[in-house]
């Protein structure tokens, strides 16, 4: 497979489908602040998710449902000031597009006026069908995301690999069908067999985000904090963990508080 790398000084949902077309991989991570985002950009990750995974990392919630429209506003807004190469994409949160088409289109109003992202993501196929088609009537890019959607925990009880089952996984290929035909410009596969995946990246004209999903999709996401090792407690057999910031932070404050204790820090070139 010959890959052609063309340089993008702002990635766009158009890029996307043309990295797709020239088989050129896409990155994706997670950030939820300004810092994150500037290092995460300044990196070349050519699409920056805030994702509603925040409700989890930055919040301690144990499920995505708890954050708040207001609360993913603040953290895009954030996020933008920051970048200037990357495509940013905001999660709905739960609650905030699933009781009417009219309210989705709201939300996602609310997140573009105020934050200045780039294309909002929601969870759901057919079900949530027309709140999609309206998003996009009004010229808002929508991402979708298929298999395990984190804001039905309850309704799965579990976080394991869905779609194992023929009938399951036939109507994730009939929802991918549909987003794409409904004019979603990428859909991100969550925790599906990696062979299902790659078929469906195969059937469709638009690029497929995988996160366990296997190596046969158009791109690849992660969350920053998890891939970073920040999130020691969480180990799925899907993440690669590229440095582990949970003990080399440990280190560094202990550090610091020793440091501080015994009264080496500041020394006589740290003060005026
Ligand atoms: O919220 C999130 O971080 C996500 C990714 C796991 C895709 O939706």
């Amino acid at each position: 497979m010959s890959v052609v790398k063309k340089e993008y000084k702002r990635v766009t949902v158009k890029s996307l489908v043309e990295m797709k077309k020239d088989n050129e991989k896409i990155s994706m991570l997670t950030a939820y602040d300004f810092t994150m985002a500037k290092i995460v950009d300044g990196a070349g990750i050519d699409v920056i998710l805030v994702g509603d995974s925040a409700s989890n990392v930055m919040a301690g919630h144990e499920t995505t449902l708890p954050i708040t429209l207001d609360q993913m506003i603040y953290h895009a807004s954030s996020v933008i000031r920051a970048v200037q190469r990357a495509l940013v994409v905001i999660d709905l949160p739960f609650g905030s597009y699933q009781s009417d088409p009219k309210e989705a289109l709201r939300s996602a109003i609310r997140i573009m006026k105020e934050s200045g992202a780039h294309a909002v993501k929601l969870e759901g196929g057919k079900e949530i069908k027309e709140s999609v088609k309206r998003i996009l009537h009004a010229g808002i890019p929508v991402m979708g995301h298929l298999g395990l959607t984190p804001q039905s925990i309850y309704k799965f009880g579990t976080y394991t690999v869905r779609a194992k089952e023929e009938e399951e996984a036939e109507k994730l290929k009939e929802d991918a069908k549909f987003l794409e035909k409904a004019g979603c410009f990428a859909i991100v596969l969550e925790k599906i067999p990696a062979k299902l995946a790659t078929e469906v990246a195969e059937s469709v004209s638009i690029p497929i985000i995988g996160i366990g999903a296997g190596n046969g999709v158009d791109g690849q996401v992660l969350v920053t904090h998890d891939m970073l090792g920040m999130t020691h407690e969480f180990h799925p057999r899907f993440l690669r963990r590229y440095l582990n910031l949970y003990e080399e932070m440990n280190n560094a404050f202990e550090q610091y508080s020793e440091d501080v204790k015994s009264g080496e820090f500041p020394n006589d070139e740290e003060q005026y």
